[in-house]
């Protein structure tokens, strides 16, 4: 697929938080910081992206929707909380026939055994976890591989 078609960076919930929200665990940057330094990286790779966070399972429903009827050539997602949790989300992904990517912040699988378990991991292409933000510049590099093979 061309440069030309969008990536997406899709954040569930609690993520707005970052910065605040248990720093030892997450970090200091907040989602802004992040999505700032993702969307430098990504014009520095020749990419269009479109960031977007939301507290709602329905919203990120409806974005993954949105992006699939767009053409975005990929998605890079944070579900939160959901991915222990949603089979809608999973099924949006799934059905979404766009590559996704799915990131966490903290290594899961050190954490709390019911963060072992991803609904949504199944159905993406690659799993990135325990890199903090790293992670998701990781994964658009990726994406921008492929994009310009
Ligand atoms: C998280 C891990 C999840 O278990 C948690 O509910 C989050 C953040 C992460 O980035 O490490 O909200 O996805």
């Amino acid at each position: 697929m061309a440069p030309s078609h969008p990536i997406g960076l899709l954040n569930g919930p609690n993520l707005g938080r970052l910065g605040l929200r248990e720093p030892d665990i997450y970090g200091a940057e907040t989602l802004a910081d992040i999505e700032n330094t993702f969307r430098n990286e990504a014009k520095n790779l020749g990419i269009v992206v479109d960031c977007f966070q939301s507290n709602h399972e329905g919203e990120l429903i409806d974005k993954i929707e949105k992006w699939t009827d767009d053409h975005f050539a990929g998605v890079i997602i944070n579900p939160g909380g959901f991915t222990h949790t949603s089979v809608a989300l999973r099924d949006a992904i799934s059905s979404s026939q766009i590559p996704f990517i799915e990131v966490h912040l903290s290594n899961v699988h050190q954490r709390e055994e019911f963060r072992h378990r991803s609904l949504t991991a199944g159905v993406c292409q690659a799993v990135i976890a325990g890199m903090g933000p790293m992670g998701y510049y990781a994964a658009l590099r990726h994406f921008a591989a492929k994009l310009h093979q």
